[in-house]
């Protein structure tokens, strides 16, 4: 009789016999899997292992110090955070083909983690939260490219590791469940998919601070909403973007002209296919009116209510 206490037991002995005293390097991106990878390494071998978390900058408000407070300031594990928000800002400057913006993101990413490790003497191993799912996924390209940045696909140029992925037999839902059983936060375990390239991907065409702050504080008044709402767990993503257009609207005597927000939110089971999340009227007024009042430089508030296909999740 299968149980995930007996999965626990299990992984900490293999992973102790297969390390002994050698040294395991990995790369935290803030998301379920790596996190789930981190305390369970943390248990298993401690102060052996030291993990990388890279900050581009394009994460949700607040993200990085929750990662940090939760990972490193309650679990003790050993994260080196790489403050890199410059290199990625400079690297995506005047950039605004969607593709690009993967491939530059992806590749920087790729880039400061390997300088990083480098820095680092001794890791043989490198562990990474690869889940089943990714294992049968891997040989279609859409995958691939996903896990590049998610999974930090790059290994230091002169480096050799040994990879330990003690997820791989798991489903999404079991690493979750695994998560808990650790005893990590709910908001940890429970995090929507987030997108590699981030908030790179949801500020339609040309990245820039300003932007990328009317996203970050939009998206959090979102999340916000929704857990209030209770919708948060039913939901399967949501988020805001901001498709860069302008329109006029009138605030007191004043007319405004300013940015139109977009709102996204699907059902979906793996996110290959999806419906748009039908929240109720009153939770959208909500969001709305918050969104308009206390985020400068927004007038207009739009639902996105097309289903995948024929869009996709993201807009970008
Ligand atoms: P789409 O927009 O293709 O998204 O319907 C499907 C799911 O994949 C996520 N997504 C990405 N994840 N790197 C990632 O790691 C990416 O470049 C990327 N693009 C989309 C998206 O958030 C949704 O969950």
């Amino acid at each position: 009789n299968w149980s995930m206490d007996d999965f626990i037991d299990m992984q900490i002995e293999k992973i102790r016999a297969e390390v002994g005293d050698k040294k395991v390097l990995l790369g935290l991106s803030g998301g379920v899997d790596s996190s789930v990878v981190g305390v369970l390494l943390h248990k298993a071998i401690g102060t052996q292992l030291t993990s990388i978390f890279v900050d581009h900058g394009l994460l949700r408000k607040g993200e990085a110090d929750q990662v940090m407070a939760s990972l490193e300031g309650k679990f003790g594990l050993n994260i080196i955070k790489v403050d890199a928000k410059e290199r990625f800002m400079s690297k995506l400057a005047g950039v605004s083909d969607p593709e690009r913006k993967r491939k530059i993101i992806g590749n920087e990413f790729i880039q400061v983690f390997d300088e990083e490790a480098t820095k680092l003497n001794g890791m043989e191993f490198l562990a990474q939260g690869t889940l089943y799912t990714d294992v049968i996924e891997s040989g279609t390209s859409t995958a691939q490219t996903i896990k590049s940045h998610h999974n930090v696909g790059g290994l230091p140029k002169d480096m050799q590791f040994k990879l330990i992925e003690p997820l791989r037999t798991l489903f999404k839902d079991e690493a979750r469940e695994l998560g808990e059983k650790l005893g990590m936060p709910s908001a940890l375990v429970w995090r929507q998919p987030f997108p590699g390239p981030g908030l790179g991907i949801r500020v339609i065409g040309e990245i820039t601070e300003d932007k990328l702050e009317i996203v970050r504080d939009s998206d959090y008044i979102l999340r916000d909403e929704i857990k209030k709402a209770g919708l948060d767990r039913e939901i399967w993503q949501y988020f805001t973007v901001l498709p860069g257009i302008k329109s006029v609207g009138v605030m007191g005597d004043g007319r405004t002209y300013d940015y139109t927000v977009g709102i996204r939110a699907v059902t979906s089971i793996d996110g290959m296919t999806a419906d748009f999340a039908r929240i109720p009227w009153d939770v959208l007024q909500k969001i709305s009116v918050r969104i308009v009042n206390e985020v400068d430089h927004v007038n207009r508030i739009v639902y996105d209510v097309t289903s995948k296909p024929p869009s996709t999740i993201e807009w970008e």
